[in-house]
């Protein structure tokens, strides 16, 4: 059976907490458990974590773990009767200076004082992710005193974007910090920041998960319009970043939806062009909330989003709060493998006419050139610290499968994120040097991956732990005696 390529990361939440549905969903494919810093307490948090990596261990599956800061999503303040009922036409005002709790049919507060300095008059406001809309009709000191645009129902604490973007507030918050810190304490794999809004936000991220001593490789959400505003700012982003996620809820409501597919058609390019894994985000199985079958656009949407050579999918609200999280993975997974038989073609253009930057970068470019043009080609074992090699060659569209093999807890689990890859612990420091290659095949023999008379490439560097030191590969014929 071939095995599915694109990744599945999944939220958890009240739907997904138990063991029992924690254990099917690993088993139906999970690769990569998401916790939402937005909601739960920090012992919450570890509680699941353990879990994930008790039943991973258990069944010998390889899941990684991110944690996603809240960010500073800004939110309007409380009602005294928690909840109004807007009609268009209808006047509303936020105040930065109305009690907190005390919102109105006519009025409610706001706990970001820079609103009224970085709206005007004329501006559209969303609220609730789009679903209801306003437009600045005049302002003071204080206040900005909106028409309703589209009406619907608006609760305590709903977030506010601005149309074209360019609410200002800084991308990490006070809470955001302390989770940083908790996710060094986790050990967590990824750690996603929200809303940054250029490569300064995520090198300061960087540099508080460093002084933390977190070693989670770092995701910017991509869901602000001023980060997609030019190539440069875009580019920036996801240079300063190891993933980037194609964050659709608040990007959508910032950009408007018509420009978004094609914004996430970019948004993957670049991320793969850079050496960036890529994830896509947000409403992919919506309905599968509800029902236990996804629509036919959805099915389209996951589809496109593999054709497009992303590396993972990500279910939200499906998996953490929906009434079929099982199903949702189980669909996702089935649509995955279904579109990846469609392969936009078995060579790849990636890079050609480029110079290529590092040794180890060439080698497993050379790796992947021989994998797509020599027939015989099998598998690619990488001999990985980090799991970047892996990374590298999962940028090239290949349908041979890359095995990351480390002795790592972090690069072991880390690796579940790649397209087409797949881990298999190993330690070629433990052998005698002339045993790594027989050693490293017998692996992948052991589990019917291989078969006598395939060929498989093997890469590697000098020494036996040095990030960044790949610098040989071998071709190895299945069934000879290797050195
Ligand atoms: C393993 C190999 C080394 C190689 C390294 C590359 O440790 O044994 O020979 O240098 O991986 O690691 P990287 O993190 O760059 O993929
Ligand atoms: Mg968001």
């Amino acid at each position: 059976m071939t095995a599915r390529r694109t990744k599945i990361v999944a939220t958890l939440g009240p739907a997904s907490n138990s063991p029992e549905m924690l254990e099917q969903l690993i088993l139906a494919g999970l690769d990569v458990a998401r916790l939402n810093f937005s909601h739960g307490s920090p012992e919450d948090h570890k509680a699941r974590a353990k879990l994930v990596r008790d039943i991973a261990a258990k069944h010998g599956r390889h899941v990684a773990l991110l944690g996603d800061l809240q960010g500073p999503k800004i939110r309007i303040a409380k009602f005294a009767n928690k909840r109004i009922e807007l009609k268009v036409g209808d006047r509303f005002t936020f105040s930065t200076s109305h009690p907190l709790t005390d919102g109105n049919q006519d009025i409610v507060g706001i706990d970001y004082p820079d609103l009224v300095k970085d709206c005007g008059v004329g501006d559209e406001l969303l609220l609730d992710d789009g679903r209801v809309v306003m437009r600045v009709e005049t302002t003071t000191a204080d206040t900005l005193n909106c028409v309703v645009l589209i009406g619907g129902p608006l609760s305590d604490h709903k977030g506010i974007n601005r149309r074209g973007g360019g609410l200002t507030a800084p991308a990490l918050t006070e809470k955001d910090k302390a989770d940083i810190k908790l996710a060094a304490e986790m050990d967590l794999d990824y750690l996603a920041v929200s809303f940054p809004r250029d490569a300064a936000d995520m090198e300061y991220a960087r540099q508080l998960r460093d002084e933390s001593g977190g070693k989670a490789w770092l995701v910017a959400k991509i869901e602000r319009a001023e980060a997609v505003a030019d190539d440069e700012t875009l580019d920036g982003l996801i240079k300063a970043s190891d993933v980037v996620m194609v964050a659709r809820g608040d990007l959508g409501v910032e950009i408007g939806d018509a420009e978004l597919v094609g914004i996430q058609k970019k948004i993957i390019l670049h991320a793969r062009r850079h050496n960036k894994a890529v994830i896509v985000a947000t409403q992919m199985m919506e309905s599968m909330i509800q029902n236990p079958m996804p629509t036919r656009a959805e099915v389209s949407d996951v589809a496109n989003a593999v054709l497009d050579y992303t590396d993972a999918v990500m279910l939200s609200a499906e998996s953490a709060a929906g009434a079929y999280p099982l199903e949702a993975v189980q669909a996702m997974a089935r649509i995955c493998l279904g579109a990846e038989r469609h392969p936009t073609g078995k060579s790849s253009s990636h890079r050609i006419g480029k110079t290529f930057e590092r040794c180890d970068e060439s080698i497993a470019l050379a790796a992947m050139y021989t994998a797509n043009h020599f027939p015989g080609v099998k598998a690619i074992i990488a001999l990985t610290e980090s799991g970047y090699t892996p990374l590298i060659m999962s940028r090239i569209r290949s349908s041979v499968p890359i095995y990351s093999f480390s002795p790592h807890r972090d690069t072991q689990a880390r690796s579940a994120m790649f397209r087409g890859v797949y881990t298999i612990p190993f330690d070629p420091a433990a052998l005698p040097p002339g045993e790594v290659s027989q050693a490293a095949v017998d692996e992948l023999l052991k589990r019917g991956l291989v078969q006598q008379g395939d060929w498989v490439i093997l890469t590697k560097g000098d020494s036996y732990h040095t990030i960044g030191g790949t610098n040989g590969m071998k071709i190895l014929h299945v069934g000879d005696a290797l050195v």
